[in-house]
């Protein structure tokens, strides 16, 4: 509680929200129990209004993409088995290894959102995906995490954002697991932002008498909790000059990646993204594009299905480079996302929001009635002065769980996970066996620790160690 007593600090709300068309969220503040009354306006003292009322501006009005300049497919790192290809990946993975030795990255696990189309309660980290052991989410990314940590002789450091809604349950997660291993140290948890649901007129509105209706800002708000939380600062000190960014879907993201890490630090790209080709129009992944010059990120929900379908002359897609949220970023880029300098865009998203009308009646929408705003952390390629976009294996890097059932649900995900281990498998001379297979992550990071690792003996279906 502020000591100003609460007849002024709505007065001088009042006055701020009125210029801004949004004084209504003040409607019940007379009904309100004293403490109820304080925390409607703390809530509303943390919003930057004219920040806000650009934003809504822009949601509301025509479209702020910046659509001109001629669409192309980006410039690829492709994937290259020929004996150049192997080279470049070799001197890339030592760059990639020597920034890792010496403590220059950072991994980033954004793991804010609500898991709406799984139907699963709770963070999706806690989800079990593990083929045999049931193995968490969250278990494979910190396990890989330790992994990289004893690889590379540095407690690499793991930046981990949640949202309002999951951010206790998930560091019980962690206590729970004791940190898999971690040393707490190295984990910091930072929790995104949140950004008000507006009526179509971009008027507030409230969840309850005394509370507006909020919702994350989206995994483009990564920039802002980053330096909100103190977390860039902590990067700083400890002398983290790169950021490993991935989503908490994917269980085969390979955290800590030297090769990828490489080509970034390398091309002395601000931002990298890794894509795998994209074989069917209508996956749900957005890909990238090039216009103007500008790396671009096209998302899947707003793609022209003439664009989505063309086809090059071998009859591959024309635009084929899939997102599979695995970026790197350099600190001081993240830095200069949040200093004044640039500002990400807000994309709207029409969604049913519940809330109380003027009359202060309950209301359950059955059709979108809402704006949401969020941000999309792609869009900061446009920023970055340089940017590379990597090709790697889908089969390798990416099978994320996000919906219960059919594409990218927990059985195509644990199928690819088992797959992958069947192939380690099989590179290594075993004997692969019917049925599923795992590896732990700290038994081996990748295939060529998994041959090294094995001495012959035959381990069972799972290979792991604690
Ligand atoms: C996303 C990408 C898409 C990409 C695909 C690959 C967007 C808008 N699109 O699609 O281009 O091809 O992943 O898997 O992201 N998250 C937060 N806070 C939020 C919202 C999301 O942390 O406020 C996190 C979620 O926890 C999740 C990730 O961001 O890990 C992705 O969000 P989701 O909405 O599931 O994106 P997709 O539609 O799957």
């Amino acid at each position: 509680m502020t000591d100003i007593p609460s007849a002024e600090r709505v007065a001088q709300l009042r006055a701020a929200l009125s210029e801004h068309g949004q004084e209504h969220v003040l409607r019940f503040a007379d009904e309100l129990s004293p403490d109820a009354l304080d925390a409607l306006l703390s809530e509303l003292e943390a919003l930057d209004l004219p920040r806000l009322d650009l934003r809504l501006k822009s949601v509301l009005g025509e479209s702020h993409e910046d659509t001109s300049g001629e669409l192309e497919p980006p410039r690829v790192v492709e994937l290259d088995n020929s004996e150049a290809g192997r080279a470049r990946d070799t001197a890339a993975r030592e760059a990639g290894e020597e920034l890792l030795r010496t403590g220059k990255v950072a991994a980033f696990l954004v793991a804010g959102g609500q898991g709406t189309r799984l139907g699963y309660a709770g963070p999706k980290g806690r989800f079990p995906v593990g083929p045999l052991t049931n193995r968490s989410l969250f278990a494979y990314h910190a396990q890989r995490v330790l992994a990289a940590s004893r690889r590379y002789g540095n407690a690499l450091p793991y930046y981990v954002m949640t949202s309002r809604a999951n951010h206790a349950d998930t560091v019980a997660a962690f206590e729970e697991a004791s940190y898999w291993g971690l040393d707490r140290e190295q984990v910091f948890f930072l929790t995104q932002g949140m950004l008000p649901a507006v009526d179509d007129q971009g008027r507030m509105l409230l969840a309850e008498k005394g509370a507006l209706a909020l919702s994350p800002d989206g995994h483009g708000g990564c920039f802002e909790a980053l330096q909100r939380s103190g977390a860039l600062h902590d990067m700083a000190r400890r002398g983290v000059e790169q950021i490993f960014y991935f989503q908490v879907d994917n269980p085969l993201a390979p955290v800590f990646d030297p090769v990828f890490i490489g080509h970034h630090a390398q091309a002395g790209a601000e931002m990298s993204t890794k894509v795998v080709e994209k074989l069917d129009p209508d996956e749900k992944v957005g890909v990238l594009g090039r216009r103007g010059g500008v790396d671009c990120l096209l998302e899947y929900s707003d793609l022209d299905p003439a664009i989505a379908s063309a086809r090059d002359d071998n009859g591959k897609l024309r635009y084929r480079a899939g997102n599979i949220a695995i970026h790197m970023l350099q600190r001081a880029f993240a830095e200069r996302l949040v200093n004044g300098e640039l500002e990400l865009p807000v994309h709207r998203a029409n969604k049913k929001v519940p809330h109380v009308d003027s009359a202060g009646a309950r209301v359950e929408p059955s059709e979108p009635n809402a704006i949401k705003l969020e941000m999309f952390v792609f869009d900061a390629l446009g920023f970055a002065a340089t940017t590379l976009v990597q090709e790697v294996r889908r089969e390798d890097e990416f099978a994320p769980v996000k919906n219960a059932e059919g594409n990218d649900s927990p059985a195509t995900s644990r199928a690819a996970l088992s797959a992958q281990a069947k192939r380690w498998m099989t590179q290594a001379g075993l004997h692969v066996r019917d049925g599923d297979v795992e590896v732990g992550p700290l038994f081996a990071l990748d295939v060529e620790a998994f041959c090294a690792t094995l001495t012959g003996a035959d381990f069972g279906p799972v290979f792991d160690r604690s």
